[in-house]
């Protein structure tokens, strides 16, 4: 049996996105923490308002300073190897049987994040489970979305198993 606990702020955060795109990923996430359970576990969502600081956003380059909405989803299921980590993102990766993924989920949340200017990390050990964070910009300061310079200095990087929009 599988337990899912959300924690909410008392009220609504801003978040720059379209709402059907946003679900959507909510929905591709929470699917992936299902399935990395198969004999239950636990799901906790939750979002909180996070301020980057100068000292956040250059060890997390190029993310602008500011405001944001962070949604976090983590499950207490069989966690990801390093590789992996590095691919997720990737289309059609998936490590699924055939007919099980497209390898399409995670990386239409990427895209969906890289539109509207957000980031998105993930931090996983095997059997010990997954968390992705979602950091949404909350409003015009941390930049909206990303500009054509932005995009360009848009990077993968392999070392922290994360991936940038
Ligand atoms: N919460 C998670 N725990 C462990 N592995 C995960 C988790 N989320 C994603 N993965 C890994 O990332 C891969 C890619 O995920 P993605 O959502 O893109 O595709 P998929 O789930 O395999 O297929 P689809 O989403 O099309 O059903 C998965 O196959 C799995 O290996
Ligand atoms: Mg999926």
């Amino acid at each position: 049996m599988s337990r899912c606990r959300r924690g909410w702020p008392p009220a609504p955060l801003p978040v720059v996105g379209d709402p059907g795109q946003v679900e959507q990923a909510v929905i591709n996430l929470a699917l992936n923490a299902r399935d990395a359970m198969p004999d239950g576990g636990k799901v906790v969502l939750t979002t909180a308002p996070e301020n980057v600081d100068d000292a956040y956003a250059r060890s997390h380059p190029p993310m602008p300073t500011g405001l944001y909405t962070v949604l976090r989803v983590s499950d207490s299921g069989h966690g990801m190897p390093h590789e992996t980590q590095l691919r997720i993102f990737e289309p059609f990766f998936t490590t699924k049987d055939v007919g099980k993924g497209t390898g399409l989920g995670l990386s239409m949340v990427y895209s969906t994040l890289k539109q509207i200017g957000g980031f998105i990390f993930v931090e996983s050990e095997v059997n010990r489970g997954t968390t992705f964070r979602l950091f949404f910009s909350a409003g015009a300061d941390t930049g909206g979305p990303p500009t054509r310079r932005r995009r360009r200095r848009c990077a993968r990087t392999s070392g922290a198993a994360t991936r940038r929009c």
